[in-house]
């Protein structure tokens, strides 16, 4: 039982198709509290740092690409056991395999647009954290 914090996204495809309020809204009533929020056009460097760990496997510079390809919403979210929880959130990776009542469940079908990203453990939060808004300034 810990505090902590947590890197959330809205991907482009759901700013694209109006979900960013559907999906603050879960976190909201879930009981995270949202400590930092940019609405932003990931540049090209910043994804490739991002996604480090996939470099090289084939999926990479699509991903890339559609994470760059319009603005998403990058969120720090707090609360108790946020990382998992909001991992629970999101449901599985691949929509196909995500739950019904999980954000991935109910608004995407195919892996390449799953509509919102999650830290998967506490050093990958920290890393990402400091990615978007390391020196912003931004986090409450
Ligand atoms: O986002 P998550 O941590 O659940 O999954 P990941 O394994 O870290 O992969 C990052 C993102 O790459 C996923 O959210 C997918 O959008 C994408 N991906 C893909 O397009 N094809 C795959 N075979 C695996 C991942
Ligand atoms: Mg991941």
């Amino acid at each position: 039982m810990a505090t902590e914090r947590t890197f959330a996204m809205v991907k482009p495809d759901g700013v694209r198709r109006g979900l960013v309020g559907t999906v603050v809204s879960r976190i909201e009533a879930k009981g995270y509290r949202i400590v930092g929020m940019r609405l932003m056009t990931i540049p090209r460097e910043m994804a490739e740092r991002h996604y480090g760990e996939h470099q090289g496997k084939p999926f990479f510079e699509p991903l890339v690409a559609f994470i760059t390809s319009g603005p998403v919403v990058a969120m720090v979210l707090e609360g108790e056991d946020a990382i998992a929880g909001w991992r629970g959130m999101m449901g599985a990776t691949n929509p196909k395999d995500a739950a019904a009542g999980t954000i991935r469940g109910d608004f995407a079908t195919v892996i390449d647009e799953n509509v919102a990203h999650g830290s998967d453990a506490p050093a990958t939060a920290e890393r990402e954290i400091g990615i978007f808004f390391g020196e912003s300034g931004l986090i409450d």
